[in-house]
């Protein structure tokens, strides 16, 4: 079974309050979901292998550590997972960007694929789905079944919110998979919707609603 880790750190705490408030605008929206994506990416990468390095400083020779040269891939789910890549990003600037397209049909709930673009060299490389909410779990196993197709070499999903609904369905389809989130809420309403949660992550990002 894959670990699940809720990131509470106060500052995501604070910007998680801000963004879960219905007034809050796109521009806001959009700039604090990033920011979120951010401080997650230090958790997320907390066990990047490292390897020694000699470094002169203007005083001395330091043995210091690098990151042992892991190649990663940051994967949104389109749309709303666009709004956390420019946060990771700035963590982690030489990650490969891919994309993967789906939508919950509003009927069924369920997963539609339209759009699948991945880095060439996936194989070679460690993965972070991102998609800011987790709720019944369908497009985050779905876009992690498309991905592991290519064979990349690990996968891990980072969410801002997660419903227990998502958690549960989504470790048991893909156990291996180590989940990150911000905040665990208290679950989904009838229409699939994390309650509390945030309304629709995709047309708060984009002021599309
Ligand atoms: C939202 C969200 C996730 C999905 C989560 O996307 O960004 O991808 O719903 O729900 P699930 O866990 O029940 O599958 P949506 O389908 O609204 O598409 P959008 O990002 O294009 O708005
Ligand atoms: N997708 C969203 O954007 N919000 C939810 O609460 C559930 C699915």
């Amino acid at each position: 079974m894959g670990k699940v880790m809720i990131t509470d750190h106060p500052l995501i705490q604070h910007k998680l309050s801000i963004i879960r408030d219905k007034d809050t605008s796109s521009k806001d929206f959009r700039t604090i979901i990033g920011e979120i994506a951010m401080l997650m990416t230090y958790e997320a990468t907390r066990d990047l292998p490292l390897a020694e390095v000699k470094v002169e400083t203007p005083v001395a020779v330091a043995s210091t550590k690098k990151l042992a040269g892991k190649k990663l891939a940051i994967i949104p789910i389109l749309r709303a997972g666009l709004g956390m890549v420019d946060g990771v990003l700035n963590m982690i600037p030489s990650a490969r960007v891919g994309h993967i397209g789906l939508y919950r049909d509003p009927e069924t709930l369920q997963p539609v694929e339209y759009y699948c673009k991945l880095p060439a060299d996936i194989g070679e490389r460690e993965v972070i789905v991102v998609d800011p909410m987790l709720a019944t779990g369908g497009s985050a196993i779905d876009a992690i079944t498309q991905i592991k197709k290519r064979n990349p070499k690990n996968i891990k999903f980072m969410c801002t919110i997660a419903a227990p609904e998502g958690i549960e369905a989504l470790s048991k389809a893909h156990p291996d998979v180590d989940i990150y989130c911000a905040a665990c809420d208290e679950k989904l309403n009838d229409h699939g919707y994390i309650v509390p949660g945030l309304g629709d992550a995709g047309d708060r990002i984009f002021g599309t609603k």
